[in-house]
Formats: structure tokens, sequence, C-alpha cells
């Protein structure tokens, strides 16, 4: 022990004795005078007394949101913004596991908190809209189509009904109300496109944000390639559910539909062109290096323009260092940061709608890494509906 080290710890000594010596307050305490043990144990004091009404929650829900029978009892309580889950995974080309995504992202949610204020987005979500956690869809586990028409069903059905709130400006849907808005968990990628049909029946096409290291709108595959289903339909999967999406005119037209993050292996670079023809522009991964963030918004900005706006986030798109536990991990990707300023720079774009997806827990590491990420990315989007009322 240095010479220096002894006399500072002796002033520190003399100095805190002086003190306690000036300061009654400061007698060696046995522990908090004021509480009464005695009745603290005894049972004058009622359990639910403690706690204010809201303060209590047992369910594990997205941000601690309200946890509503948005399809039961409580069919008829109004709302602004339905937290879903979508526990579906049989569409997946590599790891499956996406079916646990739903509470792993509510597990990952545990801290935040609808009416904590979101800094950077400068906002409080429950300030502006009332979203409730419907819990999860029941989605059948053998067959794709009757599992995607549950969801679409589930989907058609909130935002069928009129939110909570409404203004005194025009809304942007087709019938002129205002609808609630879902914020959905997935799942794997497939789910988009029954979500999809479900807002553009309410607002018409709209302009996807696609984040993803995939394009996703590859053909599925012509029958005579496989020799074994010869004459089968090709179903529908988490890499071709935006062709079909296409084809039903749920996308924004002219090209006013992009994806983010881009990096994934293509089969030939024809599908570039095909991507096109299904209606998006690009911006590679890379392009975070090369123009930056706001360089990535301002291209998000000019190809979605006023057009009313889904975003899909495929938790692919960030680096598999920070969100290991997806479907298809790419080498790469954004960082958690950036998508954050990514997302803040879209403020005021009218979202609809939104998906997480492929976070399938079960390769996530201990610490819950990929839920966390796939969370606050949710928690973000929140924020950003708050942002925007549905108005013209
Ligand atoms: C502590 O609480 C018990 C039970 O209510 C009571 O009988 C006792 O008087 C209290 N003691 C003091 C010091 O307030």
């Amino acid at each position: 022990m240095s010479l220096r080290y002894l006399t500072a710890l002796l002033s520190l000594l003399v100095s805190t004795q002086a003190y306690a010596q000036q300061n009654p307050l400061s007698v060696p305490s046995t522990g908090p005078q004021d509480v009464n043990f005695t009745r603290l144990f005894s049972n004058e004091i009622i359990f639910a007394d403690t706690w204010k009404k809201d303060t209590w929650n047992g369910l594990t829900t997205f941000a601690r949101a309200q946890p509503l029978r948005c399809f039961g009892t409580e069919a008829e309580v109004p709302f602004d913004v339905a937290v879903l889950g979508a526990p579906f995974d049989i569409a997946t080309s590599y790891r499956p596991g996406a079916r646990f995504g739903p509470n792993g992202i509510r597990q990952g949610g545990r801290r935040l908190g609808i009416d904590r204020i979101n800094v950077p987005m400068k906002i409080r979500a429950s300030d502006h809209l009332e979203i409730v956690d419907c819990g999860d869809v029941p989605m059948v586990l053998i067959e794709n189509k009757v599992a995607l028409r549950q969801l679409e069903l589930a989907n058609k059905a909130l935002l069928a009904r009129s939110s909570l709130r409404s203004y005194q400006d025009a809304s942007i849907a087709k019938d002129g109300k205002f609808h609630p808005r879902v914020l959905t968990l997935g799942g794997d990628h497939t789910i988009t496109l029954p979500l999809l049909r479900g807002v553009a029946e309410i607002y018409g096409p709209v302009s996807v944000i696609h984040f993803d290291s995939h394009l996703d709108t590859w053909k599925p595959r012509p029958a005579e390639d496989s020799p074994w289903l010869p004459g089968e339909e090709m179903p529908v999967s988490h890499g071709n559910y935006f062709y079909y999406a296409h084809k039903e005119g749920l996308l924004g037209p002219d090209n006013s539909n992009i994806h983010v993050g881009i990096r994934g292996a293509l089969n030939s670079w024809d599908d570039y062109d095909d991507d096109y023809e299904v209606g998006f522009i690009i911006s590679h991964a890379d392009e975070l290096e090369d123009i930056g963030w706001k360089g990535v918004v301002q291209k998000i900005r000019d190809t979605v323009g006023d057009n009313p706006v889904y975003i899909t986030v495929d938790i692919d798109v960030i680096d598999p260092g920070m969100a290991p536990a997806t479907g298809t991990p790419e080498i790469g990707g954004i960082t958690t940061r950036e998508i954050k300023k990514i997302l803040q720079g879209l403020s005021g774009l009218k979202i609809v709608g939104a998906d997480i997806v492929e976070v399938a827990p079960a390769y996530d590491t201990q610490d819950e890494i990929t839920q966390i990420a796939a969370a606050n990315i949710g928690w973000d989007l929140l924020a950003l509906m708050a942002k925007a009322p549905l108005v013209v």
C-alpha cells in the first residue's frame, strides 16, 4: 500500500467520524428505523393493497402491453395497436424453430414498456396509442396453407374493427374509417403474405420496406425441376412469398417497395430482374459503408414516397454477431445501432402494419441476444406508429 493511499484512507476515516459527530441521523443503524416488521409479516397488510391496479401483470406480454382476449371474451374492447403472435415455421428452408419466436420476442422485451419514453424517437407510444397484446393465433402445425389461412383470418378480423382513437383529418383507409394496426411477431417469413392481404384489403396496395439479408422474391421453382413431385404445385415458402404478394396485387405500384440489408447468395443474375419485376428496389448491406444510414434512409423515403407503408423485419438483417438465432443467418449484416438510426429516419411515414420474423430462440445465446434485439426493434416500430396517425 502506498503512503499516498494510506494518507487518503486515514483522512477519509477522520472526516467520516467528524461528520458522524455533527449529524445525529448518521448514528450506526441497525436497519430501517420506520419499518414495523411485526406489522409487515402479519396478515394485517392485504397483498393486493401494496400494488397499484395497473402495476400487477403476471403474464409476459410484449413490452408489458395489456393482455387482451381479442378473439374471446374481450372482443369488444377497442384498441389502436394489437401485438399478435404467429407461431409458424413449417415453410422454412434451413433452421426451423421460429414457431417459438413470438414468446421469445416477448421474453426479450421484458425490460421494455409501451409507457416508457423512447429517447431517440422522442416519444412515449402509450401517449398516442392504446396497445394490447392479443397473444398467439392458433396455427396448425402440419399444413402450411391451413395455418396461413388461420393467420389471415385472425389478422383481418382485427383490422376490420374500429380503432379506439380517431382523428379530425380524413383516414387513408379505403372506407374512410380508422382501423387498428397490427404488429405481428413471427413466425417464419411466409407469414408476411397473409398479413399483406389484410392491410391491402383496408388500404389498397402498400409499399413494403423489407429488412432482410435475402430477396424473398424468388419464383416458386418450376415443377419440372423436381422429378419427385411431377405436376405438384410448389407451395408458398419463406423465400417466395413476395412473388405471390406481387401476383395478388398487394404491393405498391411502380417499384415503390424496397429491400434493405441484402447480402444473400443468388441462384442466377436473373434473380435481380425477377426481383425488379416483383416491384422492389434493392439497398445492399454494403451500402451502409458506402452511403451510410442517412443515404439508406433517403433511398427508402424516395422509394416509398407518401404511400401507406408496411414494414417487415427479418431479424437476419442484423449481423449474426448480434442476432444469431435466425432461420438463415448471413454474415456481414447491419448492426442494431444502424437499424435504430434507419428506423428513426422513417419518422412520419404512415406505417399501416409491421412484423418481425425469423426469430428462432433455440439457437439464441443464453443471454437472449437475438430476442432482445427483435423486441427492441418492435418497440421502435411501435414508436413509428405512434408518430404518424393514418391520416391523409
Ligand atoms: C408494530 O405492528 C404491530 C402489529 O400491527 C403493532 O401491534 C405494534 O404496536 C407496532 N409497533 C410499533 C412500534 O408501531
